[in-house]
């Protein structure tokens, strides 16, 4: 019966057979491991269109719902935590992923004649993938994202003679606002998707059609064995892919995404930091003077992005040996050790939002909570805690104590705090455990609570 679809839609198409014979080419010999980085994308990808439609299908682009949809998904609908976790984390690997795709095909000099193109439709993904995390990030209407987003368009008015334009065309008006998400929400769900679109079918058919480069020194004799495509690197693509998406989904599952206090254009006192893959040249911006910051904000990134752009154009010999193209190897790895290091700087002088001094949890503490304190990670510890083995929230858990449903509005942050750490504090006979944690989770378990109105 299967064979007989086959035979049908192969008269019809000659697709069935084009992909067959596709599956059983002979890779050049030495085609391996450091291959599979395409297809893990290609996977991922899927993945964030996947999850990306699941989150369109609640959220609202609108300064009044989009935090509260957001908190909803988080809250209330089933997985929808685990969707959201999804499509942050995996947003996150897709960029280092393609970042070493990109490094393993300069290293093997594959831009080189005829696969100019090919090399250009990639470059050309890469931008679009960052332009999916600048817009996206803006969405879910926190703090992080609203402030990161008004440094990130700010980043933009520094270009010189249109940065004023610009920035106004991202915005939609002179801060950001409700034009600014609307305008940010379409380009991330309507344009960037069919770039990406567009760009990948581009990219892929020229892949086909070229077929790999392979490695840079032919194998021969003796280790020439045949290499099909299917099964060995099928398997190994295989592997890679199912590596990768296990490590995106414990991360979903465990941490999840961030979500701070909604939006407050007021609180100017906030610190904004950019997503982690903004943060080297957020870092650079800090070593330059004023003047020079156009240096950082504009020249480099756009030098630096029309050169890998043209590399083919500007690395022409035919040379492949990456010890034998000491320049560009030596410039690319110089630009990654100089990203990865200012990345790790930034991310390790993590300068403290205000107030954000944590006190250390002792039964004595009254320290107010941080408005930096996480509610969506303080219910997965109210679950870690089994703290609804004796409080029932919405109708969950067992009503040994007292109903906490609405307790937000019942009681303050301090004395949540001051319960939660020490319970006997205004009942020595309580019968309830303390909660030893670090501050932090303290913190986090009393913003869930206050959250319950
Ligand atoms: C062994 C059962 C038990 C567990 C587990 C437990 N509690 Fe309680 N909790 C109680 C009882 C009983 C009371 C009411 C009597 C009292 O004040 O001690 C109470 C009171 C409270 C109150 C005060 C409610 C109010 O408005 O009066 C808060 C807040 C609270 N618990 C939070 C928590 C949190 C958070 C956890 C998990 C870290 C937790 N509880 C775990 C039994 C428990």
């Amino acid at each position: 019966m299967l064979k007989r679809i086959y035979d049908w839609t192969d008269e019809r198409t000659g697709l069935v057979s084009m992909a067959e014979e596709e599956m059983h080419k002979p890779l050049p010999p030495g085609v391996g491991w450091p291959f599979s980085l395409g297809s893990a994308i290609l996977f991922l990808v899927i993945v964030q269109f996947v999850t990306g439609f699941t989150l369109a299908t609640l959220y609202a682009p609108t300064p009044d719902h989009a935090y509260a949809s957001i908190q909803y998904l988080e809250r209330n609908v089933p997985y929808g935590r685990i969707v959201r976790g999804l499509h942050h984390w995996t947003a996150s690997v897709v960029v280092i992923v393609m970042f070493l795709h990109l490094l393993r095909t300069l290293i093997y000099g594959a831009y080189k004649r005829p696969r100019e193109m090919t090399w250009m439709f990639g470059v050309g993904l890469f931008f679009v993938m960052l332009g999916f995390a600048f817009t996206g990030y803006l969405l879910p209407w926190d703090q992080k994202s609203y402030w990161g987003t008004v440094v990130g368009t700010e980043i933009a008015a520094s270009v010189p003679l249109v940065g004023e334009y610009v920035l106004r065309l991202m915005r939609g008006s002179n801060d950001v606002g409700a034009l600014t998400l609307s305008r940010f929400y379409a380009v991330h769900v309507m344009l960037l998707p069919w770039l990406l679109i567009g760009l990948l079918s581009g990219h892929l058919f020229l892949v086909r059609k070229l077929g790999t480069a392979g490695p840079w020194a032919e194998h021969q004799g003796e280790n020439a064995r045949p290499n099909p495509f299917y099964p060995n690197q099928v398997f190994k693509d295989m592997v890679v892919a199912v590596g990768i998406g296990a490590f995106v989904l414990y991360m979903a599952i465990q941490v999840g995404a961030p979500l701070e206090p909604v939006a407050n254009p007021a609180a100017t006192d906030y610190i904004p930091r950019p997503e982690w893959y903004f943060l080297s040249l957020y870092q650079l911006l800090k070593y330059l003077p004023g003047r020079l910051e156009v240096v950082g904000t504009f020249i480099l990134p756009t030098l630096g992005g029309i050169a890998l752009f043209f590399l083919p154009f500007l690395d022409r010999s035919p040379e492949r040996h990456p010890l034998k193209r000491p320049w560009v190897v030596g410039i690319a790895g110089v630009t990654t050790l100089g990203i990865a290091i200012l990345t790790a700087v930034a991310m390790f002088t993590n300068p403290k939002q205000p107030g954000a001094e944590t006190p250390v949890a002792d039964p004595t503490m009254t320290g107010p909570v941080t408005a930096a304190a996480d509610p969506v990670r303080g219910k997965k510890l109210y679950e870690d805690f089994a703290c609804g083995s004796c409080h029932v929230i919405s109708g969950q858990g067992n009503a040994v104590g007292p109903e906490l449903t609405h307790v937000g509005s019942q009681r303050d942050a301090a004395y949540l705090k001051k319960k939660t750490i020490n319970p006997k504090f205004d009942n020595p006979e309580s019968i309830m455990p303390p909660t030893q944690a670090p501050p932090k989770d303290i913190d986090d378990l009393v913003a869930y609570m206050e959250s319950l109105k």
